[in-house]
């Protein structure tokens, strides 16, 4: 059981300190959401910012790339030092190879679905993986709300993975906030990508703290 802050929605005139401060609020990833102005209404960051969070930071860095053509892209995140590289279904033609490509860099590799895309769309590609990445909510944007649909789709693959004796990680990203974390981990996930609800909040100690109490990790 994981939470990952999502610096997208940290402040970034100080993100040393926002990185070192999730750090010893007890997160276990840093996610940050690299987004391109096609694939998604939004533009973002690049390697240059992932390589200066990687001297700032001692945590995985959980690089989910909502970009059109990723494999363009996928040795510069690498050579920034990401420790887990997230590709979308949608954007990726050569799924396979583009999951092979990551691999073959000494990088974990992720593929995430979009609400819209259905869990069986993953079946060819689930055993490769190792990370699985539900959005909770349409990419682009951070605070925004959970959409409920997802909860059948995350027990849906969290029964694929059983299937196939897979230990890749489930991550839920989008929404998630103490009062619903429960719920999302009782359908199976073990990774939690959590922006506003902890950068948005005056402790985020505390606010760790009660999402992994409401997940049962305790410490
Ligand atoms: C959305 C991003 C998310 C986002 C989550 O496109 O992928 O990682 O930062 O933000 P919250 O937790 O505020 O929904
Ligand atoms: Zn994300």
């Amino acid at each position: 059981m994981k939470i990952a802050p999502s610096i997208l929605s940290a402040d970034f005139t100080c993100l040393k300190d926002e990185l070192q401060a999730v750090e010893e609020a007890k997160a276990d990833y840093i996610h940050i959401d690299v987004m391109d102005g096609h694939f998604v209404p939004n533009i973002t960051i690049g390697p240059f910012i992932v390589e200066a969070v990687r001297r700032a930071s001692t945590l995985p860095l959980d690089v989910h790339l909502m970009i059109e053509k990723p494999e363009n892209f996928i040795d510069d995140f690498a050579k920034a030092g990401s420790d887990i590289i997230t590709v979308h279904l949608e954007t990726s033609k050569h799924l396979h190879r583009t999951i092979q490509q990551i691999k073959e860099l000494g990088v974990r590799a992720g593929v995430s679905i979009n609400p819209s895309t259905p869990a069986e769309a993953l079946e060819e590609v689930i055993e490769e993986a190792d990370l699985i990445l539900v959005m909770s909510v349409n990419p682009g944007f951070g605070g925004q709300s959970f959409i409920p649909a997802s909860l059948k789709k995350i027990k849906k693959i969290r029964k694929m993975l059983s299937a196939c004796h897979s230990k890749a990680e489930l991550e839920v990203d989008g929404g998630i906030k103490p009062s619903n974390i429960g719920e999302v981990a009782r359908a199976g996930a073990d990774v939690f990508v959590a922006g506003s609800a902890v950068f948005g909040s005056d402790d985020y100690k505390r606010t760790i703290k009660t999402m992994k109490e409401e997940i049962g990790v305790t410490e």
